[in-house]
């Protein structure tokens, strides 16, 4: 399978990961005659989509943690929003058995570089960045060397880590064109009243819930509510801050198109170098992630392109590629796997 944008969908290629709004199934695996759904989709807020197609069809994209689980995470946690919204306050007994779910999972396949982005649709992104947010933080934790106990806390805090959002004004939320001041003072608000929505809960530690207000501090000060520095942030916090800005920058939203994610860690190196963000929990990320994730497009610096076929492990910047030749002047397409491990005359020049 490979992850093209909307527009480059043709009928040939066939849906490689099921789309969803909400809980409803949009569109199945193995969907087929894709055009026609073009409009709908870029309607809902969808603008990529993995699918197979005769030269794609081997490779594969694994997944941390499966459909079936994430789907369940969104879930618990719409309970929880909604539980929120309309009762004024927190109650979700289920959120202890979906987080321990969800970490046997992450354990039995933390060796697996993250490669897959999730495909959101508008209404969906603020769970998606949740869960996303919160497998992220996990692995971190797992990389630290923090204890199950410990993960269970770090991995609460970070599903609920922007609770306080679903109480604020929503337009000001999905709007695609840039904030006003008073509207940013507004979004700013979230850590405040997502931590005081929990805060008489004893079903949650106390780490978790200072997941929940510190995730916006920086460790230069430069950070909100309250401008903590270094050590007087909890160590969780910082984890999710890192978490946190990661799928944001490789996350596809209403208001932009998602980085690469070697743009996305050149960005976070550069928060770690001016002093915002702890750089060995950045590192403990870097060592999850897929730098050139399967299934996305590459142009090499031999004037070819291709697409992402596997991961050499050890060599993020070089994995193995199918690329697609046609340099010949006569049309003539050749296929063929390289890996620019053994190659390494050749390099990725563009994502
Ligand atoms: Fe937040």
């Amino acid at each position: 399978m490979r992850r093209i944008s909307l527009n480059e969908v043709t009928d040939d290629m066939t849906l490689a990961k099921p789309i969803y709004q909400g809980t409803k199934l949009i569109l199945q695996t193995g969907a087929a005659e894709l055009t026609k759904y073009k409009e709908k989709l870029n309607n809902i807020g969808v603008f990529s989509v993995y699918v197979n197609d005769p030269v794609s069809d081997d490779i594969t994209v694994p997944d941390v943690v499966c459909e079936q689980t994430r789907e369940k995470c969104k879930a618990t946690l719409r309970l929880v929003c909604d539980h929120l919204r309309q009762q004024g306050n927190f109650h979700e007994p289920e959120l202890a058995e979906i987080v321990t779910a969800l970490l046997d999972e992450i354990f039995q396949n933390k060796d697996i570089l993250i490669s897959l982005s999730q495909i959101c649709t508008v209404d969906d992104a603020t769970m998606v960045h949740s869960v996303n947010t919160t497998i992220y933080s996990v692995l971190i934790g797992v990389k630290s060397g923090l204890s199950k106990e410990e993960l269970k806390e770090l991995a609460e805090g970070a599903l609920l880590h922007d609770l306080g959002k679903i109480i604020l004004n929503e337009s000001i939320l999905l709007k695609s064109s840039a904030l006003t001041q008073e509207e940013y003072n507004h979004i700013k608000l979230h850590p405040s009243l997502g931590y005081e929505a929990l805060e008489k809960k004893h079903l949650l530690s106390d780490a978790s819930r200072l997941v929940v207000l510190q995730h916006h501090e920086r460790l230069d000060g430069s950070g909100y509510p309250a401008g903590l520095k270094g050590d007087e942030i909890h160590p969780y916090a910082q984890i999710v801050a890192i978490s946190d800005v990661y799928d944001a920058l490789t996350s596809e939203r209403c208001y932009r198109k998602s980085l690469s994610n070697y743009r996305a860690c050149r960005i976070l190196q550069e928060d770690v170098r001016s002093g915002k963000l702890n750089g060995a929990y950045l590192d403990a990320l870097l060592s999850n992630v897929a730098i050139y994730p399967n299934g996305i497009v590459v142009y090499l610096s031999d004037g070819t392109h291709g697409i992402v076929k596997s991961q050499n492990p050890g060599f993020p910047y070089q994995p193995v590629i199918r690329v697609i030749d046609d340099r010949d002047p006569d049309g003539k397409v050749s296929v063929y796997d390289l890996d620019l491990a053994t190659r390494t005359e050749v390099s990725i020049v563009e994502q």
